[in-house]
């Protein structure tokens, strides 16, 4: 059932306290992986929730790194494309950059241009909501393309830290865990 499934999942995200500071508790997400019923119950979750949103995807974009891990295998199974949005530096040819403001600093993130059509929809994949900066970022970048991120989708949330509130079109934000 989806309950069992989802108790399953739980139990392979492990959590790590002080990691990596003092004070930070880091799930270990891909933890998962070393248990396969695990890491079939989660794309099967996935891929349930995505299955019955009412738009249909013509893309799905992940972000670096550990949404190339989630968005690929989702993509396969919907039988449609995959692309990556990497941080500065990384990916070839045409781009186009957003650069977005971090605890300290800042940071650039990239996505190649001319791979999808103008207003192609998109399932936007990532592993984790912190502050929110990278996706909404991420959205942005998407934006600029004139693509239009019809779902944003992480594993999961952590509460607290205002990261929602840095998300476009929140009526359409999926998450499958939350931790405060
Ligand atoms: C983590 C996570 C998200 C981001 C979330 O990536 O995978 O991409 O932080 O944080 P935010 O909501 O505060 O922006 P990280 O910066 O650790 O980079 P990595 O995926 O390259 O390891």
């Amino acid at each position: 059932s989806e309950n069992e499934n989802l108790e399953l999942i739980r139990a392979s995200l492990k959590t790590c306290p002080d990691f990596p500071k003092n004070g930070i508790t880091f799930i270990d997400i891909l933890g998962i992986f070393s248990n396969p019923a695990a890491h079939r119950a989660l794309i099967d979750l996935i891929l349930t929730r995505i299955r019955k949103l009412d738009t249909k995807i013509d893309a799905v974009v992940g972000l670096e790194a550990r949404g190339f891990i989630f968005g690929p295998q989702i993509a396969l199974e919907l039988q449609i494309p995959f692309l990556p949005i990497r941080k500065h530096g990384k990916l070839p040819g045409k781009l186009v950059t957003i650069d977005y403001v971090l605890e300290y600093g800042t940071d650039t993130i990239e996505m190649q241009v001319d791979i999808l059509k103008s207003g192609a929809k998109i399932l936007l994949v990532d592993d984790i909501l912190a502050t929110g900066g990278t996706l909404g970022a991420a959205q942005k970048l998407c934006a600029k393309l004139d693509y239009n991120v019809v779902e944003t989708l992480v594993i999961i949330e952590l509460l607290g830290l205002g990261g929602r509130e840095k998300l476009a079109n929140v009526d359409h934000f999926t998450t499958l865990f939350q931790y405060s």
